[in-house]
């Protein structure tokens, strides 16, 4: 099968880590016989420094002209102080917008090998296998009016019934193809659009009786989320707290750089970057965590190209790497397995192309 893939890397580590996920998938191209052509694209600071905004137009068009979007990340000081409509984070928010990529998967997974290194207890962190269903396109981060002034500042949160069950049937359907359970995250003791989502879960829920369902309110299930991770299975909540509460989950996994995602339309059209960002204090150090943007690309495979098999392949391998004891530096090992950002790669095309080997 032959794919065209518009490739985002932005910046700082996302140059480093989409290259590690764009050549991770030419060996899986290699092994099961695809093609696919990286046609590559400016985001962020790296399209302000040539292009002078955080998303030309040409990046639509090459977008609007692939299968997928794979996208690495984007931001850093240097852009920090430019005017809002001109910051790199906006490129990022306008693509999502753009493609309609109103659902966004973010599964957390306790590989065993890195349960040690997780700042959680083994027992507390052992078995998580959750995901989260963010809500991508709405809420406090679209919201008009939106501005500040030397006196006062203004965010609007706002959501529209559609919007609302759009992201909470898929969370249901998804629970049925899981373990049936859907924990619904608001603030519904204090907020109005939290309100408004209750009423729609428990509408939503009502058809799906096979279901199991909660609410949570998000103060509390933060801290849910660290004393008793393994009783999530979907987790479904609007754009900010699932930002905030998908970092504070990476680390039941040991690192932010473990976790992948998928931004997907409705058709299954789909943008697949890993969860963390530009990390300016690791960029250019060879140092970068690639497997949260690795198991994003297998998510791609998965979800946009349903190549189930050829993502399974990329988890198995990087679940095998790891297991083997290989890490990159970020996880506070002593010796020889700590690995860089290229050596990691390496290891995962390996043990894929073992398999062509023995084919
Ligand atoms: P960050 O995710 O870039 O980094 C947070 C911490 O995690 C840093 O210490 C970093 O070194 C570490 N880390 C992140 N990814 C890692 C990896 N793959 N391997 C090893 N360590 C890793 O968050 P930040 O520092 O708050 O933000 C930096 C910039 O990134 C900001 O401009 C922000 O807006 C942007 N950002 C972009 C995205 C995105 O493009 N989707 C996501 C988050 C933040
Ligand atoms: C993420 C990032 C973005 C977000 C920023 C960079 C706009 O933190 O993808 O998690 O808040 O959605
Ligand atoms: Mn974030």
């Amino acid at each position: 099968m032959k794919k065209r893939v518009a490739v985002l890397s932005g910046d700082g580590i996302g140059k480093e880590v989409t290259e590690a996920a764009v050549a991770v998938l030419d060996s899986i191209g290699r092994r099961f016989h695809h093609k696919f052509e990286w046609v590559y694209g400016l985001l962020g600071g790296a399209a302000l420094d040539e292009a002078g905004h955080p998303i030309p137009e040409e990046t639509i068009k090459i977008c609007e002209e692939s299968d997928a979007i794979l996208l690495g990340a984007i931001g850093g000081p240097k852009w920090d102080h430019f005017p809002k409509e001109l910051r790199p984070e906006k490129g990022l928010l306008q693509i999502r917008k753009h493609f309609e990529l109103s659902v966004n998967l973010r599964p957390v997974q306790a590989y065993k090998t890195l349960l040690a290194f997780s700042p959680l207890k083994e027992e507390v962190a052992e078995g998580v296998d959750l995901v989260f269903v963010r809500e991508l396109t709405g809420g406090l981060y679209f919201g008009e009016p939106s501005y500040h002034t030397d006196d006062q500042a203004v965010d609007t949160l706002v959501y529209g019934r559609e919007e609302i069950e759009r992201v909470v049937r898929f969370a249901f359907e998804l629970a049925k193809q899981r373990r049936n359970k859907v924990s619904s995250i608001d603030k519904a003791n204090v907020l109005e659009s939290s309100r408004l989502w209750r009423k729609i879960v428990e509408e939503v829920a009502a058809e799906y009786p096979e279901v199991e369902y909660e609410h949570m309110l998000v103060d509390s299930a933060s801290m849910k989320l660290i004393t008793s991770p393994a009783s999530f299975d979907v987790i479904v909540t609007e754009n900010m707290f699932g930002d905030i509460l998908s970092d504070e989950a990476s680390v039941i996994a040991g690192s932010l750089g473990m976790l992948p995602s998928a931004s997907l339309r409705a058709d299954g059209f789909g943008l697949y970057e890993p969860v963390h960002g530009s990390a300016p204090d690791i960029a250019g150090q060879n140092k970068a965590n690639p497997v949260g943007a690795i198991l994003s690309g297998a998510m791609m495979l998965r979800s946009t190209f349903g190549m189930n098999q050829e993502a399974a392949a990329i988890e198995e391998a990087v679940r095998n790497v790891l297991e083997d004891g290989y890490f990159t530096g970020e996880f506070k090992v002593d010796g020889s397995n700590v690995l860089t950002t290229t050596e990691m790669t390496e290891k995962i095309i390996e043990e894929i192309e073992k398999e062509l080997i023995s084919d």
